[in-house]
């Protein structure tokens, strides 16, 4: 994705307008359109809109605001920076929260000499404090199809096409020129379609959360266990996908497995309460039952044919098998049990050692990693210890973010 100025220039073509332009112009936003709704990590999107209005408008730097609540988070790309996350009140004496607030684009040619009386004024602090120049400065509003106005794209300084190749921050004003009419409608037209991008996004992004949710209310019913039950799914499924992450496995192999990790004891739900929350030490009759919970499990969630519930349920079925046979339901061995499995029964054995629970006490972590090596290659994959002792340190930083309060 390049930050460059675009190859051909808007404003040279409005003057006599080229149908070979006009067309080129509307596949590329129709390109763009096809790349913005195919993007679902958030941090890509904003990118993605920012560079591509840039380069659409020839412009020097963009800022994309997003209304959250009373407040605009505010992300801003001027030349080479990064992008920056920052927020500001949403108030409409700023020409952001203008546009935000009324819907209206503003093409302003030069922000320091605003007529007075506006409702609206430039803050020229950010100037100030980076020794950069606005000038041009064209603000349009993020609209979604049913009208809501979901944030606000700034594009800064357009930039004369006989600029030098080069400009420092500081002579850039010089070369800036008005937005053309065309830009502004180029700029709109963008911004609706970063609209329905983001909209989309954020409705994935809750779903996923919802669905999270959902699991672990289920998975917490399934025990009937206070919020340690909740806490101990949390902690897991964290380092489940941190063992993931460090075995190399893709990203959405690590997603799934954050997803369907937390699933893996609803087969206690088959579980008499009596075994379950007996204080002290199973009979071996209890111990039997107790068993049962990983099959219970694999047949409640083995009737769905969605790929995280398809995981969930080979997960459940597999994360008390042990890397030398001596695990249950099925005694299976090394690479016969799923890599998943492998990854869940460290990661599940771990938080269950340094927790509390009603047949034993909390172990202190020093006494957990040892238990950890000396069962490597017994109870656990070599491979998925060396990947845990690799994430040591985002394991500890899980571990104490997510402890039940005293
Ligand atoms: P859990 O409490 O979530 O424990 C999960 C796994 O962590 C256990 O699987 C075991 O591999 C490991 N683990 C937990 N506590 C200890 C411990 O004190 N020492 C050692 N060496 N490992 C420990 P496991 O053994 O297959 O047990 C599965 C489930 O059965 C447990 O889940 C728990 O719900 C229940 N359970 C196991 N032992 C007892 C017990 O003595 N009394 C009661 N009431 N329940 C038990
Ligand atoms: C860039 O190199 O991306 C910045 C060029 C410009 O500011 O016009
Ligand atoms: C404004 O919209 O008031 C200016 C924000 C900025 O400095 O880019
Ligand atoms: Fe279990």
């Amino acid at each position: 994705m390049s930050l460059r100025p675009a190859p051909f220039d808007l404003s040279l073509g409005e003057a006599k307008f080229e149908p070979a332009a006009a067309l080129r112009l509307s596949q590329r936003l129709i390109q763009v359109g096809i790349a913005l709704s195919s993007e679902t990590d958030l941090k890509r999107l904003l990118e993605l809109i920012v560079a591509q209005a840039r380069e659409l408008t020839c412009c020097d730097g963009a800022s994309l605001f997003l209304r959250e609540g009373d407040e605009l988070r505010f992300f801003v790309v001027k030349r080479n920076e990064e992008l920056r996350d920052l927020r500001l009140p949403l108030s409409p004496s700023s020409i952001v929260g203008y546009v935000v607030l009324t819907g209206e684009s503003l093409n302003l040619p030069d922000v320091y000499q605003l007529p007075p009386n506006l409702p609206y004024a430039f803050n020229p602090q950010v100037d100030r404090q980076t020794g950069y120049r606005t000038r041009s400065l064209l603000t349009v509003p993020l609209r979604d199809p049913s009208g809501n106005i979901l944030g606000a794209l700034q594009l800064l300084n357009r930039l004369r096409p006989d600029r030098p190749a080069e400009l420092a921050p500081n002579q850039v004003a010089e070369w800036s020129q008005p937005f053309s009419e065309l830009e502004v409608q180029v700029a709109e037209a963008l911004a609706s379609q970063a609209a329905v991008a983001y909209q989309n996004v954020r409705l994935r992004e809750e779903l996923k959360s919802a669905h999270l949710e959902t699991i672990f209310c289920l998975a917490q019913a399934a025990e009937y266990r206070d919020q340690d039950t909740a806490f101990h799914l949390k902690r897991m499924s964290h380092y489940s996908r941190i063992i993931a992450q460090e075995l190399g496995l893709c990203s959405h192999e690590q997603e799934l497995i954050f997803y369907a990790s937390p699933l893996h004891d609803v087969g206690k739900i088959g579980i008499p309460d009596a075994i379950l929350h007996k204080p002290g030490p199973l009979t071996p009759e209890e111990r039997q039952i107790m068993n049962r919970h990983p099959e219970i499990g694999y047949e409640i969630l083995s009737k769905s044919d969605s790929e995280l519930m398809q995981k969930s349920a080979l997960i459940a079925l597999t994360h008390h098998e042990k890397f030398d046979g001596s695990g249950y339901p099925r005694g299976l061995k090394g690479e016969e049990i799923p890599l998943e499995g492998r990854i869940v029964a460290l990661a599940d054995v771990f938080d269950a050692l340094a927790s509390r629970r009603p047949y034993k006490a909390a172990w202190d972590l020093d006494e957990i990693f040892r238990f950890v090596e000396s069962n490597s290659g017994s109870h656990f994959d070599p491979q998925v210890v060396a990947a845990f002792k690799c994430g040591r340190s985002e394991i500890l930083e899980i571990y104490h973010r997510y402890q039940e309060p005293r």
